[in-house]
């Protein structure tokens, strides 16, 4: 299910150890202390470090079909839930977070419809999705305009509101952000 196996996850861990982006995403999601927060493909946990310190790492959890980054988003911040699965069968019942993120892991998914749907099942009413990836102008590691607007359509699909895309230049790529919120009366 993963394309990163043990060497892959190491090197990619070692790569990128500048995380200008995880910083960027998780000051978007904003989450509060005690919101339950979820991070899907949280690789090596980086961004999972930065919730934990605004939510309390017993409020955070996280999934990601690499046992090796697993292992290391357990070891970066000790208390949080960490487990071994995919966007597509999210080990935790329907309605338990406020707010579920997930950076440049959307183009990894095997199957992203399929994805989208069970992280919307898994939002609180009122919880706040936030789908980041590095904005490309054709198909590729991140999303274009037109791969975008076919997330946007989705979304509004399994009822998803206030579908928006925020857009954050980080260095010299732009990330963009697809947000949108479940709503308070089903
Ligand atoms: C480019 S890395 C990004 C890791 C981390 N979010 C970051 O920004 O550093 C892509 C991540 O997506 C994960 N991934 C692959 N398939 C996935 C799936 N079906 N569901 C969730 N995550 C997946 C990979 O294991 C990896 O951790």
């Amino acid at each position: 299910m993963s394309s990163f196996g043990a060497v892959g996850a190491r090197l990619y861990a070692w790569l990128n150890r500048h995380p200008e982006t995880n910083r960027t995403v998780v000051d978007l999601a904003d989450p509060r202390a005690g919101e339950p927060v979820l991070e899907v493909g949280c690789g090596p946990g980086v961004a999972l470090e930065l919730a934990a310190r605004r939510a309390g790492a017993e409020h955070v959890a996280a999934v990601d079909p690499s046992e090796t980054f697993v292992a290391m988003a357990r070891k970066r911040v000790p208390g949080a839930d960490v487990r071994v699965a995919g966007a597509e069968d999210v080990p935790f019942a329907d309605g338990s977070f406020a707010v579920i993120y997930t950076l440049a892991s959307m183009h990894h998914w095997d199957d992203r419809d399929a994805g989208l749907a069970t992280l919307t099942a898994k939002l609180a009413p009122g919880g706040r999705l936030l789908l980041a990836e590095r904005l490309l102008d054709r198909p590729g590691h991140g999303i274009t305009p037109a791969q975008i607007g076919d997330v946007a359509d989705r979304l509004a699909a399994v009822g998803q509101t206030g579908v928006e895309t925020v857009e954050r230049r980080v260095g010299r790529k732009t990330v963009a952000v697809i947000v949108s919120e479940r709503p308070l009366a089903a």
